[in-house]
């Protein structure tokens, strides 16, 4: 019994270590908004994340951290420079940007059997 209280603490703090670990902190990301904000990328993008354009990458079932840094640095345009993404996460908001990542990470990678 004391080995199971111990093991649920142990679990506890696991949990809570790797919330802090995330790139967007306690901020719950809302997958709906996201969707929303990201209408003006699916021109190139898409709905679903599969881009038809080439030369346009797809974002569905990508990694939200890395999605979350991307945005950043095209908002930021310091380490990431293009002259199409950079006035696209210029008007972003942080809190946009979290949860835009939400949404394409969200959507399932067509094909290849993940999510
Ligand atoms: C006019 C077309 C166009 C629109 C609109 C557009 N993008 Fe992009 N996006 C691109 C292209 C082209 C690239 C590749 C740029 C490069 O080579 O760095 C890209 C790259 C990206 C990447 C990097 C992907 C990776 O794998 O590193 C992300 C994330 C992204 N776009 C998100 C968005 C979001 C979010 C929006 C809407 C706010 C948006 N894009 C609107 C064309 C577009």
């Amino acid at each position: 019994m004391k080995k199971m209280i111990r093991l649920g603490l142990a679990a506890l703090w696991l949990a809570s270590a790797w919330a802090q670990a995330q790139p967007s902190g306690n901020q719950a990301p809302d997958v709906g908004a996201g969707q929303k904000r990201a209408a003006v990328c699916f021109a190139c993008h898409n709905a679903d994340g599969i881009s038809k354009i080439p030369g346009t990458p797809h974002l569905a079932g990508q990694e939200r951290s890395y999605l979350e840094n991307a945005l950043r640095a095209y908002r930021d345009g310091q380490t990431r420079q293009n002259p199409t993404m950079n006035p696209m996460a210029k008007p972003l908001s942080d809190r946009d940007i979290v949860n835009i990542a939400a949404y394409y990470s969200s959507l399932a990678r067509s094909g290849q059997g993940q999510k």
